[in-house]
């Protein structure tokens, strides 16, 4: 279990077990990879982050994971990997959310990407991510750190 704060100085609990803040996460965060490249969303306010959100009422976390990626990047997830989860207790409520790997195998144009303004492509995730204005808040704490390193050690990246 990690411990440690965002970049609002809320404290966020990360771990790589089988669930264990929530069976049914309300939250989800997806790390992407399309051909050799990370696929992330320009969200509209907060910048570039991986894509996620909301599970809706009545589908799954995997299903959300699966609709979320789609809805913001159009990309299509060929493979789903449920990575860890994690727990932020926000001033105003606690979210717990589940990261996943997830490998895609096209890109599809979509009419809208709802609140972001679709996909971006990177090689690399910038080494000082947490200082980059381009980057939304999500992707500034240690959660992506400790994901991204649990990812690359059990793929070939
Ligand atoms: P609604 O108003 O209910 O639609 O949601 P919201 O816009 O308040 O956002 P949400 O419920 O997704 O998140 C509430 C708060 O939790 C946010 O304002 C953040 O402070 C925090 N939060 C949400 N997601 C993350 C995350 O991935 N990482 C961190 N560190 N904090 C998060």
């Amino acid at each position: 279990m990690y411990e440690f704060e965002d970049i609002y100085n809320n404290r966020v609990m990360l771990s790589f077990e089988d669930h264990p803040f929530s069976r049914n996460p309300k939250h989800v965060w997806v790390i992407c990879r399309f051909e050799d490249q990370w696929l992330l969303t320009s969200h509209k306010n907060r910048g570039l982050e991986f894509p996620g959100g909301k599970v809706e009422f009545g589908e799954t976390a995997d299903q959300g994971a699966i609709r979320e990626v789609k809805e913001e990047t159009g990309g299509h997830v060929s493979q789903l990997q449920y990575i860890g989860q994690y727990k932020v207790d926000g001033r105003e409520k606690v979210i717990i959310k589940n990261v996943y790997f997830a490998r895609i195998d096209k890109l599809e144009k979509q009419d809208t990407y709802f609140e972001t303004n679709g996909p971006v492509l990177l090689r690399q995730i910038p080494e000082n991510v947490k200082k980059d204005s381009r980057f939304s808040f999500i992707m500034k704490d240690d959660v992506l750190t400790y994901s991204l390193e649990k990812i690359k050690k059990s793929n070939s990246i």
